[in-house]
């Protein structure tokens, strides 16, 4: 598959180099040339840099890996609003959490997935990718206690969910559908919150019972 990055930070070389490693092409891009054509080197010659442009319309796939303050505007960069990433898959891992307070910059209006898919005209967006650290993704595979891990995933395209699935089980992680699009902004505020009791120290993973206590006692 031909994937399209936007951005080349550190989502960027931790699902670009899982990526490769599955056999995928890749065309970077960033706002230091520098640092993008660094990124495509290091993945090797299945990777290469172009412009915001190149890499918006480089193939079936996007992945949108821009901090959430600049997010939108790189996507206008990249000529979403005039479509460039009509019909494409677009997924969104970014979160728009607000350093120590750990809330949503997003809560006085539509979730940032919502906001990305009314700037990218056309594209289908898919929330995915945004509730585990770097490292995590960069794992070969993810698998704590014996379990992989899930993947939860938010769209309102069957085809492009399908093809994100695909993406996750890459990395040897198995996806959970989420939802569609309109339940990103929970994947988004659940982001905000377990990265918050991180770091107040409590084990987020704990929060929750299993599966056969959700409705009650088994
Ligand atoms: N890192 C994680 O563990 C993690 C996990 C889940 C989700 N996420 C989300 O994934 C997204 C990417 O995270 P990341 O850790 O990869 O971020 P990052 O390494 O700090 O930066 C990602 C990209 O955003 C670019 N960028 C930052 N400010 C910009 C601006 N004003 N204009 C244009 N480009 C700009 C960076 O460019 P430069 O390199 O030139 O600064 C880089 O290419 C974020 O929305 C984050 O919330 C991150």
């Amino acid at each position: 598959m031909r994937i399209g990055i936007l951005g080349a930070g550190r989502m960027a070389d931790a699902l670009g180099t899982q990526w490769v490693r599955a056999g995928h092409e890749l065309t970077l891009s960033g706002r230091d040339p520098v640092k993008v054509a660094a990124l495509a080197e290091r993945l090797g010659p299945a990777a290469r840099a172009g412009t915001w442009t190149e890499a918006a319309t480089a193939g079936e796939v996007v992945l949108l890996a821009i901090r959430d303050h600049a997010a939108l505007d790189v996507l206008e960069a990249a000529g979403a609003a005039g479509g460039t990433l009509r019909g494409r898959v677009l997924i969104d891992c970014t979160n728009p959490v607000v350093p120590e307070r750990f809330t949503l910059a997003t809560e006085d209006g539509p979730s940032m997935a919502e906001r990305v898919a009314a700037t990218a005209v056309g594209a289908r967006v898919v929330k995915a990718f945004n509730l585990c650290h770097e490292d995590v993704w960069r794992m070969t595979p993810p698998v704590f206690h014996g379990t992989p891990l899930a993947v939860p995933l938010c769209g309102d395209d069957d085809d492009a969910l399908a093809t994100t699935r695909s993406l996750v089980e890459d990395l040897g992680c198995v996806a959970v559908e989420g939802g569609g699009l309109e339940r990103a902004g929970l994947l988004e505020a659940t982001a905000a919150f377990m990265i918050g009791l991180w770091f107040r120290g409590a084990d987020a993973q704990a929060v929750l019972p299993p599966l056969e206590f959700a409705f009650g006692r088994p």
